[in-house]
């Protein structure tokens, strides 16, 4: 084998084994290895492919990210036309359509045929279409109209437990397999807070949510939302040879797609029935949205003699659910305000209880909202557990209320005489006149020492997703600030036992004078000095600045001090990272209150630079760099940014695997060093040079690994 067949080889393999940890991880949810070891081979792919351009195959995992936007979709025609379902709205329905379907075979050869039900959840998400071409993920594709659909195929290759290559060793010349896009339910909850926050009117339901995030014409920001698929049927093939439904859900599970366990196939209506009965008990346990079953007849010979209706199959039913709504006083609407100064409505309601949990405050997302849906506080609401996790007030029981065609009749006497609801104009925790940004629903605080702003964004440090710091939960930050031990993030970093132990639920043991709590804080936070840069980033709660932005934010600009000396031009050059963004990052960035709080946590021996930056994709990726002496231009962390920007790393001794050692004023022994070695120097000039013919590739997205998306649920 010579050198190239040696790395083709090589990438065959890293491909096979990352698709296939992301098999373990993402369809059947037992990962098999640590995501810094994911990390590991997904770099070394990544850094070959970018060294040989012809070893890029359409089933790397490297595929999935880094597509460029799109200026519109292109229309796709599906091979098989994608089908409707027809409604049974209770059980007496559903029986009726299996007596229908009897009587219609009756006497074409069919007569007492033993009927096998598919029963399924139906997913409340996005039908699509995947299109595999000898065994490879060609084309994905929206319903539209049934016929025609959009092209979303850069969107639907983000999804990590979408295969791009068929399992089974010989894959079918073509399959089209159809399934259901969704977003999980909490996905759906952090997303529409995330839209509350940025002024950005709520997601309805899921279904609105998947859709909204499927259709993004920037492949970057549909990654952004963790959307997953269930996969239910098969539409047109050519080499796959089922009999019936249940072996068509085997085949698609076996060739690596995900299959939702729930289905199962029953003997009769009347098991079938059963079955819907008890999944529309259970479906608050689950994390996506379902909105009924759907029952299909299971042998293919009874669905082909059973046809179709216009667009519905007379071989499927939809069994819909009740929605899970129920109706309450209004008492009040009060307001909190978040860590952004956003003010927030909420409803305050008469206690209910509703699929299984009491709900005393829901969500108003924003005060045109209520406008919309005409909500004043006396009124009497509707009440639904959106996706049974977060309550949502519909709108007013009112004689003409809003129907889900957006039909309103007149109002009731009692609600008209009520006073519509008005954004109070100071802000409610510091007085502050709020502000309407022109174009913007949210109404801010623009106060940045407001006391509100201060806590919510220490909790947001605080929080699992950024610096989770175990021990320190909502309520002690709340404490610590009324205590005023606390004014920003840097202050929990100079916390002192002594401070600790005065606090309610932190005293000393007597008897062993241990104090559990307050060491247990301490430990924690220590512990967070050593979280990634990236994780940093996101916890400062920077606007517009989720996990995965400040991770692509980390790989363009490595350190703060690089960060800090971008332009908002430079900031969104960065894949996915767009000027609403970067423009949100140089105003923080520039705020010199926030300053301060960069240098205290500067000092507080927090990451502020990627430890190992490495862009395996950079030009400068495997070059090894040691910087000594005073550069005449250049401080030493630009210098440093602007090497690990490209790929190459930056170390701190000069060894034999150093291959440059950058040479300023007054070099110390590391040049006498590199001398001894034979390592080859370079003054700042030849570093620019170097720098310069390694400009940074625009068009590459770091690797992310499927375990440090934490906006998974
Ligand atoms: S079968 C002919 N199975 O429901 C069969 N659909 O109202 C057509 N859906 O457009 C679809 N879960 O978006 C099928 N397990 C499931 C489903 C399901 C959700 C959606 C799908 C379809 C709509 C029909």
């Amino acid at each position: 084998m010579n050198d190239l067949d040696r790395l083709a080889a090589r990438a065959a393999e890293l491909r096979e084994s990352l698709n296939y940890h992301a098999y373990l991880y993402y369809v059947l949810d037992q990962p098999a290895i640590a995501d810094a070891d994911y990390d590991a081979l997904y770099r070394e792919l990544q850094a070959l492919e970018a060294e040989h351009p012809d070893l890029r195959a359409p089933d790397s995992p490297t595929e999935r990210v880094g597509a460029a936007p799109l200026e519109k979709f292109e229309q796709v025609r599906h091979l098989e036309a994608m089908l409707s379902l027809a409604n049974a709205r209770d059980e007496a329905e559903l029986l009726a359509w299996d007596q229908r379907n009897r009587r219609f075979l009756e006497g074409r050869g069919y007569d007492d045929a033993p009927f096998r039900y598919v029963v399924e959840p139906k997913i409340d998400g996005l039908a699509i279409s995947l299109t595999y071409r000898d065994g490879l993920f060609a084309v994905g594709a929206t319903r539209g109209n049934g016929e025609v659909g959009e092209d979303v195929t850069a969107n639907l290759r983000t999804i990590g437990s979408l295969p791009l290559r068929l399992h089974g060793a010989r894959p079918p010349a073509v399959v089209e397999v159809r399934g259901e896009v969704y977003l999980p339910l909490a996905a759906f909850a952090r997303l529409n807070e995330a839209r509350a926050a940025a002024g950005l009117s709520a997601f309805v339901n899921p279904r609105n949510a998947a859709a909204g995030s499927i259709r993004q014409l920037d492949p970057a920001l549909a990654a952004e939302r963790p959307l997953d698929l269930w996969c239910y049927a098969i539409g047109f093939s050519e080499g796959v040879d089922v009999p019936d439904h249940h072996s068509a859900l085997e085949w698609l599970r076996a060739q690596g797609f995900r299959v939702n366990p729930h289905i199962v196939l029953v003997d009769g209506i009347d098991a079938a029935a059963a079955t819907c009965r008890a999944w529309e008990q259970r479906r608050a346990d689950l994390d996506y949205d379902i909105d009924g079953a759907v029952v299909k007849v299971d042998s293919y010979a009874l669905q082909t003699a059973l046809g179709s209706v216009a667009h519905d199959p007379r071989w499927a039913i939809a069994f819909k659910f009740a929605p899970t709504t129920v109706t309450t006083r209004l008492h009040s609407i009060e307001v909190n305000v978040g860590r952004t100064g956003v003010l927030t409505p909420f409803a305050v309601l008469e206690p209910v209880f509703v699929s299984g949990v009491t709900v005393e405050r829901a969500t108003l997302h924003n005060e045109d909202d209520i406008g919309r849906k005409d909500i004043r506080p006396g009124d009497d609401v509707i009440l639904q557990r959106a996706g049974d996790v977060i309550p949502q007030v519909v709108g007013p029981v009112l004689d003409g209320w809003v129907d889900e065609d957006g039909r309103r009749e007149e109002r009731s006497a009692r609600h008209a005489a009520l006073p519509e609801w008005r954004m109070p104009e100071a802000c409610p925790a510091c007085g502050s006149h709020v502000v309407r940004e022109t174009g913007e629903v949210a109404v801010r605080c623009p106060n940045r020492s407001c006391p509100a702003q201060l806590v919510e964004s220490i909790k947001h440090f605080v929080s699992k997703g950024a610096m989770d710091i175990d021990g320190v939960g909502e309520r002690l930050v709340e404490d610590l600030y009324a205590e005023d031990l606390i004014r920003d993030v840097a202050d929990l970093y100079s916390l002192h036992r002594d401070d600790l132990v005065e606090l309610e639920g932190f005293a000393l043991d007597r008897k062993t004078g241990e104090a559990k709590r307050a060491d247990r804080v301490l430990r924690s936070l220590d512990e967070s000095r050593t979280r990634p840069f990236a994780r940093v980033l996101f916890a400062l709660g920077i606007r517009h600045v989720g996990a995965v932005t400040a991770q692509a934010l980390v790989q363009g600009f490595p350190s703060m001090e690089a960060l800090q000396a971008a332009s908002a031009e430079e900031l969104a050059g960065v894949p996915g990272v767009g000027p609403v963004v970067a423009e949100a990052v140089t105003q923080h960035l520039a705020d010199e209150h926030n300053r301060e709080t960069l240098e205290k946590l500067r000092v507080a021996g927090l990451r502020l630079a990627e430890e190992h930056p490495r862009r395996a994709d950079g030009a400068l990726a495997g070059t090894s760099f040691v910087l000594t002496g005073k550069l005449p231009s250049l401080t030493r962390g630009e210098a440093q940014a602007l090497i690990e920007a490209r790929g190459g790393r930056v170390s701190g001794s000069v060894s034999k695997a150093t291959d440059y050692v950058v040479v300023g004023e007054d070099p110390g022994s590391k040049l006498a060093k590199a001398g001894r070695l034979g390592v080859a120097t370079l003054d700042e000039g030849a570093l620019r040079t170097l720098l310069a013919v390694a400009e940074t590739p625009e068009d590459a997205v770091g690797a992310r690994s499927p375990l440090d998306d934490d906006t998974r649920s």
